[in-house]
């Protein structure tokens, strides 16, 4: 088989994030400055299946680099997790002549990039897009600053008025089964405690934090709460804590779907239009098979095998100096 890719195309796939469209227009507009033809597909592997899929040029990807979401949509596919499904999204691709296939997403859509690149052929490469930040092989995925600044912009919000009444609120936000969106914002906010599902924490813990901020004087507290961790959900935990503090006043928020929107930071900008140019890059220099990330400022090309598989030892010193400087 000749190592010359001839015609290139880009999906977006799993939870949307800010920056998946910087990342579409700079995988297009360089597959086209390096003379490819591109083909965008609707609605990941749900669309490659059914064949929906359209030629991209210059103006399509025009003015969406601010754009939050993605213009491609996005899609799960129980069908592309048969083989007889991913045979027909291949089988699409080689009707239009499409040899490589640029795949936005996370760990879900890099395994079955896998699995195409494997039963089919075909060269793929993955752009990590995920606000989780939780991919082996890049110190930051695409979304995850945006994410973190929209949790700090609501909970900046949320102390002005958990301070007025003398409050305590326990804030959830996404990370699937990781925490470094809780840690970070955590962090940035002042939070009183983290809890995140990499640590298993205690209640005695909390109730610890909650007596050192009491002593302190503390009047409104923030506790960031990780979705997935091992205490509960926010009404579990907030039921606990009343049963230990009578007097407190508790409240729940969840962020929810908000940290997922939002127009892109100019760090996620960046770091999308860097790995969407280095991800057509990687394929016309036959490095396909891995994920283009960005170790230490520097473009790293890592196996997808790798990035789904394994992970980055969390940083649990942050939990630390939040505390430190908490009380
Ligand atoms: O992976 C991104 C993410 O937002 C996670 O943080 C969260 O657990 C999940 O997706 C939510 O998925 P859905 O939008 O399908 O509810």
């Amino acid at each position: 088989m000749s190592n010359e890719i001839r015609n290139i195309a880009v999906l977006t796939s799993g939870g949307d994030a800010p920056g998946m469209n910087a990342a579409i227009r700079a995988v297009t507009r360089t597959a086209l400055y390096y003379g490819k033809e591109v083909f965008g597909v609707y609605r990941g592997y749900e669309g490659l299946i059914e064949g929906d899929l359209i030629p991209l040029d210059s103006t399509s990807v025009k003015h969406i680099l601010s754009r939050g979401g993605t213009f491609l949509k996005s899609a799960s596919s129980t069908e592309f997790r048969t083989a007889e499904g991913r045979a027909k999204a291949a089988a699409n691709l080689k009707k239009n002549h499409i040899d490589a296939l640029v795949v936005i997403g996370g760990d879900g859509s890099f395994t079955g990039a896998l699995k195409l690149a494997e039963e089919h052929g075909i060269k793929v490469i993955g752009v990590p897009g995920t606000i989780d930040n939780d991919l082996f092989g890049t110190d930051y995925t695409i979304g995850y600053d945006t994410a973190i600044n929209t949790v700090v912009e609501s909970v900046d919000k949320i102390r002005d008025t958990a301070s007025s009444h003398n409050r305590l609120f326990l804030v959830e936000v996404m990370g699937r089964d990781t925490g470094y969106i809780a840690a970070a914002a955590g962090l940035a906010t002042g939070a009183l405690s983290i809890i995140l599902p990499e640590k298993a924490s205690t209640y005695e813990q909390l109730f610890e934090s909650l007596h050192s901020g009491q002593s302190k004087r503390k009047t409104s507290n923030i506790i960031m709460v990780a979705e997935g961790n091992n205490l509960g959900e926010l009404p579990e935990i907030a039921l606990k804590i009343k049963e230990q503090f009578p007097d407190m006043d508790v409240k729940i928020t969840t962020l929810g779907h908000t940290q997922r929107g939002g127009s892109p930071t100019t760090e996620d900008r960046n770091l999308a239009s860097v790995l969407g140019y280095y991800a057509v890059k990687g394929l016309i220099e036959n490095k396909h098979g891995n994920m283009c990330g960005m170790i230490d400022q520097k473009v790293v090309f890592t196996p997808l095998s790798d990035a789904i598989s394994k992970s980055t030892e969390f940083d649990y010193e942050i939990l630390t100096i939040a505390k430190v400087l908490a009380t």
